[in-house]
């Protein structure tokens, strides 16, 4: 069960001289429980991508499914989707509308049918899990919060929904250690409890801790599709597609050209530490 978008293609201002391509045979899906990452330069599609899969904007080319059967090519179609699927938008401010936190959070669910103590509660739980203290910030203007704050709000107003499938446009853009750890841990448990997660990310340590699958996007297509390791480790695709590497993979790559006997691949930066200690003839610690 998930969503499916099959050889996909999108175009902006179609029929004029200022025509662009903005997607082409995108093939991709999304599962119940998994989280996957799509990694590409500005400009290479992502958000076009995410609009698309969350039954915002309809492919101009290809299909999209929702649990095996269609969900764009109708209204009830791209109903189905919308009820399925909550899109973190890039800019919070484009999400946030409402004169406070609580009202924004609470609208979606009110549309829902939820009143009284339900809805009040469920506001409370989403603006808790992005970790936005209810008693201080349920009567804020949400554009009298900070970028990070907005953020959350946006995010609450999304989980307020309780979606099967999350799908985040650079979500931690903005946030602070803390809150990456923390979106990290409320990712981890979105997980846990089945939602399929679609994210667009430039944030390689978010990625390697996340991703179940890492989508390259490059112009539009997808380059590459594998694990975080597989995606890392290819260089030459990351460059193409206007992609740095990860930071431990340069510094290994660094020391390599200075002479240390060291391998191209590290799981994690304690894995690039205990390899460079050993080269030295050290040990980590
Ligand atoms: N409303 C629009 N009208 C015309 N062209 C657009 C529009 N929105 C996006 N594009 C173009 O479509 C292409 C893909 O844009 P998109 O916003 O999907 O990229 P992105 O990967 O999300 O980039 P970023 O990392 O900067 O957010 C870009 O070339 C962009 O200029
Ligand atoms: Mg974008």
């Amino acid at each position: 069960m998930g969503i499916a978008l099959q050889e996909v293609g999108f175009t902006y201002l179609p029929g004029t001289p200022m025509a662009r391509a903005a997607l082409e045979g995108v093939d991709l899906s999304l599962r119940e429980g998994e989280t996957v990452c799509l990694m590409g330069a500005s400009g290479s599609g992502k958000t076009t991508l995410l609009r698309i899969a969350a039954g915002i904007s309809s492919p101009a080319r290809g299909r999209v499914l929702l649990d095996g059967s269609r969900a764009d090519d109708t209204a009830s179609g791209r109903r189905r989707l919308r009820a399925a699927v909550g899109l973190l938008f890039q800019s919070p401010q484009k999400q946030l509308f409402a004169e406070s936190v609580e009202k924004d959070v609470a609208f979606g669910p009110r549309n829902l049918g939820l009143r009284g103590r339900e809805l009040s509660q469920r506001v409370r739980e989403a603006m808790e899990a992005v970790g936005l203290d209810p008693q201080s910030h349920s009567h804020r203007s949400p554009f009298t919060l900070s970028d990070g704050e907005m953020r959350r709000a946006a995010l609450a107003g999304v989980l307020a929904m309780r979606p099967r499938f999350l799908l985040l446009d650079e979500p931690t853009v903005g946030l602070d250690a803390p809150g990456r750890r923390l979106f990290r841990e409320l990712i981890q448990g979105l997980k846990r409890r089945g939602i399929g997660v679609l994210m667009a990310s430039h944030d390689w340590e978010e990625v390697e801790a996340l991703a179940d699958r890492v989508e390259v996007i490059c112009e539009g297509r997808i380059v590459h599709s594998g694990d975080a390791r597989s995606a890392a480790g290819d260089p030459g695709m990351l460059h193409e597609a206007g992609l740095a590497s990860p930071p431990t993979l340069r510094v290994l790559a660094l020391l390599r050209g200075k002479g240390l006997d060291l391998p191209t691949r590290a799981s994690s930066p304690r894995e690039a530490a205990a390899l460079i200690a050993d080269a030295l003839g050290g040990e980590a610690q």
